[in-house]
């Protein structure tokens, strides 16, 4: 069997991302553009403003990856673009661009969904996780326990009930007017902090299952940062920030460690795969290590490049659908809102 060489587009929010991953060889090349300061001065994502940004962004970046790869476009065998879910006029963006490629180089494309990159993301790596394995997907829509089977057989076992872990860290930096996005800033900011000074809670450990909630959290924080501000001196508010930043990420790695815990037992299992852009969480990566190291299990995560949006996953993940002889017709559509 000839090896299969992967197109792979993501542009579900706000990055760009190429990547080309061969059958045998592995990724050959990938691109990354982030929207990150376009948006910064909303606070958030635009969808209008992040469709555009693809469209311009798109080509060059195929054709930087083609360079990178130094492959011509005739030696690509199939393309992959992430469907669902996502803002719709940016998943629209990359998908018709997918499609028109594969028409003109008369290949097949196929959908593939976000989450399931995200999922898959660790298998790019040099130690790859063998199947079944419990996987922590956290990013900014979405926390969910999942356990997998192989590729596509994956069972939900836990969800949040409200806030992504994401969202919840990217509201709390929002509203203590730390800038955007959230995970990055307060887990720096954390560093400074006083570990003893709050305590946050660790919500819904009590309660048997594998849901989770968030948006108490951010709550908490902000009843935390209004009480603070009418107590400290100016001067010692940039420190309370820091210990607010420190209490809450503390309560989510402990309240994301438990709920892990609780699925391996639950499902006898001792691998454990973590992905999406909060895997690449500096106090979430300690406090599982350490579950994981008592348990003499093992813990995968994507190189912390490919935590966040990339092409990579995608390309990835959409490699073994078409392997496994999946893809979409001439006509295509997006899911913003899909479940895995
Ligand atoms: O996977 P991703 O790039 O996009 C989604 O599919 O959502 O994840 C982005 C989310 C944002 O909420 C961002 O604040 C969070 O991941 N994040 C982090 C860190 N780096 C990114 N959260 C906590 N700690 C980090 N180091
Ligand atoms: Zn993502």
């Amino acid at each position: 069997k000839p090896p299969q060489i992967t197109l792979g587009i993501e542009s579900s929010c706000d990055e760009t991302g190429i990547a080309i991953y061969h059958s045998e060889q592995g990724l050959l090349a990938h691109q990354l553009y982030s929207q990150v300061e376009l948006h910064a001065e909303y606070g958030g994502v635009v969808p209008e403003l992040a469709s555009r940004d693809h469209i311009l962004r798109v080509l060059p970046l195929i054709e930087a990856c083609l360079e990178e790869a130094q492959l011509g476009a005739q030696k690509i065998t199939g393309i992959a673009y992430t469907a669902g879910p996502g803002l719709m006029g940016a998943l629209l963006t990359g998908a018709a661009v997918a499609r028109s490629l594969a028409f003109a180089w008369q290949v097949p494309a196929v959908g593939v969904h976000h989450m399931e990159g995200h999922l898959l993301a660790p298998m790019l790596e040099q130690t790859q996780p063998s199947f079944p394995f419990i996987c922590l997907l956290v990013s900014g829509g979405h926390t969910m326990i999942i356990r997998v089977d192989g590729i596509g057989r994956y069972r939900l076992l836990g969800d949040t009930l409200d806030d992504a872990a994401g969202e919840a860290f990217d509201k709390t930096a929002k509203m203590m007017n730390l800038g955007y996005p959230g995970g990055p800033i307060v887990s720096n900011l954390a560093l400074q902090g006083n570990t003893d000074r709050y305590k946050f809670p660790r919500p819904m450990v009590d309660r048997p299952g594998l849901d989770m909630s968030f948006s108490g959290l951010k709550t908490f924080a902000l009843n935390t940062w209004h009480a603070a501000q009418k107590t400290d001196a100016p001067q010692d508010l940039p420190q309370t920030q820091a210990d607010i930043c420190r209490a809450f990420e503390l309560a989510v790695a402990e309240t994301l460690t438990i709920k892990c815990k609780r699925a391996l037992e639950q499902e006898g299992l001792n691998r454990l795969v973590v992905a999406g852009g909060v895997s690449a969480n500096r106090e979430i990566r300690a406090q599982l290590d350490a579950l994981m190291a008592k348990r003499k299990g093992e813990t995968f995560y994507p190189r912390l490049e490919f935590c966040t949006d990339n092409g990579a996953m995608i390309a990835y993940a959409g490699a073994q659908r078409l392997a496994a002889g999946q893809h979409n017709g001439l006509d295509f559509s997006c899911q913003p809102r899909w479940a895995l």
